[in-house]
């Protein structure tokens, strides 16, 4: 087939020209897997996935995850696609107060796909099946980049700290009862290690986002604080890659080494129907002390 890797940023993000993710080829795919360990945010146009390419596609890269089960959940789609739409499943745009709208209105805030699992996400596929005339870009921040531009003393302090990912927190910044107790009580507070290299390249990544809430072993509002400057930090203008939809659009990404956000449109005038499937991570980031002692002791 042939693919040509176009970078689109000085630091990250390539678009693939010439490939077709429904019917890809061996030898294709894996220079795909390999611009994607490189490049970090994949953009392919014209695809007009189904639901079920979509799928067939994303699981080249490992098992996919399931959507947990909440008050924004589409029943109409499989377990494995997201749907991230202002329109319901009768086809209706949502009014802007709608539970499920403020549920997705989380998505506008920086963050990694699933950090709040005890294996995160390793990657993201979002497509695009409608699209507003204006305004709901999706924009991308290299968590690499932000890395490498750390003062080296910084870098030192921060390689073994591990923070804390909590679904309720990040939802509490949007609304304080978005989530049901009985979706809390699934979704405890897991553990992520702040600083993550890439299994292939070595690349390292600092590892945060808007469900990382507090830093292991340091005050709440210490390790706050120090969360809010390194998330101002990675976020600055060069270190993000913007894309604008067309309908048809993939974009594949990274979640080990990017943050994401989506922007606002006028979701009252205008439909914005995405589909997105999910790579589970590999294990999780921290080690699970309840294991490595089950297997010490045998
Ligand atoms: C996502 C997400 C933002 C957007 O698909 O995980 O956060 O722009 N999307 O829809
Ligand atoms: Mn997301």
């Amino acid at each position: 087939m042939g693919i040509t890797v176009r970078p689109l940023h000085p630091h990250f993000a390539a678009e693939i020209v010439g490939g077709r993710l429904r019917d890809i080829d061996e030898p294709t795919f894996g220079a795909v897997r390999e611009a994607f360990e490189e490049y970090s945010v994949l953009v392919f146009h014209d695809q007009h996935l189904t639901d079920d390419e979509q799928i067939a596609f994303t699981r080249r890269f490992g098992p996919l995850e399931e959507t947990v089960r909440s008050i924004a959940q589409n029943t109409r789609v499989a377990l494995q696609i997201a749907d991230l739409s202002n329109v319901d499943p009768e086809g209706n745009t949502m009014a802007a107060d709608d539970r499920r709208m403020l549920y997705h209105k989380g998505n506008q805030l920086w963050h990694s796909d699933s950090s709040f699992k005890r294996v995160p996400a390793m990657a993201s596929l979002l497509s695009a099946r409608e699209v507003p005339p204006e305004g709901g870009e999706t924009e991308y921040a290299s968590l690499r980049a932000a890395w490498d531009a750390l003062p080296v003393t910084l870098q030192q302090r921060l390689e073994d700290l591990v923070a804390v990912h909590s679904f309720a927190y990040s939802r509490s910044l949007i609304a304080p009862d978005l989530l049901l107790p009985e979706q809390e009580a699934q979704l405890p507070p897991v553990k992520q290690r702040l600083v993550r290299a890439n299994p292939v390249n070595g690349r390292k990544a600092v590892y945060l986002g808007s469900h990382a809430s507090q830093i292991l072993g340091m005050p709440v509002e210490e390790g706050r604080a120090l969360l809010r400057d390194l998330l101002e930090h990675a976020t600055r203008p060069e270190f993000v890659f913007v894309h604008r939809w067309r309908v048809g659009d993939c974009v594949m990404w990274d979640n080990r080494a990017v943050l994401h956000r989506g922007r606002e449109w006028d979701t009252k005038r205008d439909r914005r129907v995405m589909h997105r499937t999910t790579v589970a991570g590999e294990g999780p980031t921290v080690p699970d002390p309840d294991v490595a002692d089950a297997a010490a002791a045998r």
